[in-house]
């Protein structure tokens, strides 16, 4: 076989056969398969697409391409959700200990943030003391005293993704819908959970910009989860707008204690309660009439809220922080940024705010940059809500004063102000949850 004919085939619209990715999967990995040639292939799949059975064919050939993970030791069901990523997406520190006090298990290995968009890492990790960096063994005892542990990614996993996401971001060939439903599948079906539940955003702040772009990511990566016999479902959920009032690791780690005190912010409660609603069901905690009763009464009773302090204290953190996360350090330099029109905000370009985010020390450019865990914004006004000249827009938390002018232009760029009110958009826009006679 011949990495030049399957480059030729897909050039004329061909599907690739199990045997052929097979063949450039493992090639690639190990590298009998050079770059330029793979990247001829990424660009021709752009164009030509790829058949369902081909997609699937694709992600197994990724997961299988390095170490997975077992969870068969952990009893009952572990469920994992995955987000493709968002402004002030906090829910897996808010859904995961419901899911956990409602029985569930979720062992979930999480990433951090690059870009405008936040990590479920670095937000905990500004929790004095706290690890994600677990041995195997510890890993497995934490989900199995607590219910619940969150972690980094260990071992040699998916490596065919590490190496053609990097191809890809230098090739232009990102935005191509099989290529994001494998890569994130290959990588959630090497984590080992049996059911998956996927929250597929869209809007200004997300990769997909149009709910039916997200509908289409959100449909190939359920009939993957399914060919590969496991639970999976998705919803669509709106990053129009950033999701709580919160961006920042320390700044979101407060807030989703709020609402895991049951006095968080309406949008972000809504849907982590959703969401963590769906996960009983599909963890079998749960039946679909009293899923959503069992989440709200997991908050009410304190129950969610102690099994994050568990998890904290078990990944060596200090749990007192759960219970007084006022104590968690916000940067000290603060600036209010004030409205200099009377107007509605029309709309709030969330992947400007999530940017304004990152130069005040919150996120990372590169990889390699290091967080300032006390940095961010806290949104005092969004959209839909009408402002006078003068009023609190925001405030701007960071350690360096000299970040603020770029942050604060940034942050004012992200904002339309209107005369007229802006229709409300919803917060979620629909769930896919797989055909008859699919799979799991
Ligand atoms: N996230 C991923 O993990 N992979 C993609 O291709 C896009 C987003």
């Amino acid at each position: 076989m011949r990495m030049y004919d399957l480059i030729g085939k897909k050039k004329r619209g061909g599907a690739l056969s199990r045997e052929e990715l097979h063949f450039m999967v493992s090639g690639f990995v190990e590298g009998s398969i050079p770059d330029y040639q793979m990247s001829a292939m990424l660009m021709a799949i752009c164009f030509k697409g790829m058949a369902e059975e081909e997609t699937v064919n694709l992600t197994l050939e990724m997961e299988y391409s390095g170490d997975r993970m077992d969870l068969s030791a952990i009893p009952g069901v572990k469920v994992d959700k995955h987000s493709t990523g968002g402004v002030g997406d906090k829910t897996t520190l808010v859904l995961a200990p419901i899911v956990a006090a409602c029985g569930g298990r979720v062992a979930k290995m999480s990433g951090r943030g690059l870009g405008h968009t936040g990590g479920t890492l670095d937000k905990l990790e500004s929790i004095p003391g706290l690890t994600t960096s677990l041995s195997g063994e510890d890993f497995f005892r934490v989900v199995r005293e607590c219910g619940l542990a969150v972690v980094g990614q260990t071992g040699n996993m998916v490596p065919a993704d590490k190496k053609l996401y990097a191809l890809r971001d230098v090739t232009a060939t990102i935005d191509c819908v099989p290529l994001i439903a494998s890569s994130i599948m290959s990588k959630k079906l090497a984590a080992g959970s049996d059911a998956i539940l996927l929250d597929v955003k869209t809007g200004s702040g997300a990769f997909m910009k149009t709910p039916e772009a997200a509908r289409t990511l959100a449909e190939q990566m359920v009939r993957i989860g399914r060919a590969a016999g496991r639970r999976t479902e998705a919803f669509i959920t709106n990053m129009d707008i950033p999701l709580g009032h919160a961006i920042g690791n320390a700044l979101e780690v407060r807030e989703a204690v709020e609402v895991l005190h049951g006095r968080g912010p309406e949008d972000l409660t809504e849907v982590c309660l959703t969401l963590a609603s769906r996960m009983l069901v599909l963890g079998g905690c749960a039946e679909e009439e009293n899923a959503r009763a069992r989440a709200e009464e997991a908050v009410r009773s304190g129950q969610a809220l102690r099994k994050l302090a568990e998890m904290v204290h078990a990944q060596g953190g200090d749990e007192q922080y759960i219970f007084e996360p006022e104590r968690l350090t916000v940067s000290p330099v603060r600036h209010e940024v004030c409205a200099d029109a009377d107007g509605y905000i029309a709309c709030m370009d969330t992947e400007g705010i999530g940017i304004a985010s990152m130069l005040l020390g919150a996120g990372r450019s590169r990889k390699e940059d290091t967080l300032d865990y006390g940095a961010g914004i806290i949104l005092r006004r969004k959209r839909g809500q009408f402002v006078r000249t003068g009023e609190v827009l925001a405030e701007l938390y960071t350690s360096e004063e000299g970040r603020l002018a770029a942050a604060e232009k940034e942050f004012r760029a992200s904002l339309t102000l209107s005369e007229k009110e802006p229709e409300p958009e919803p917060l979620i826009y629909g769930t896919v949850r797989g055909s008859e006679g699919e799979s799991a």
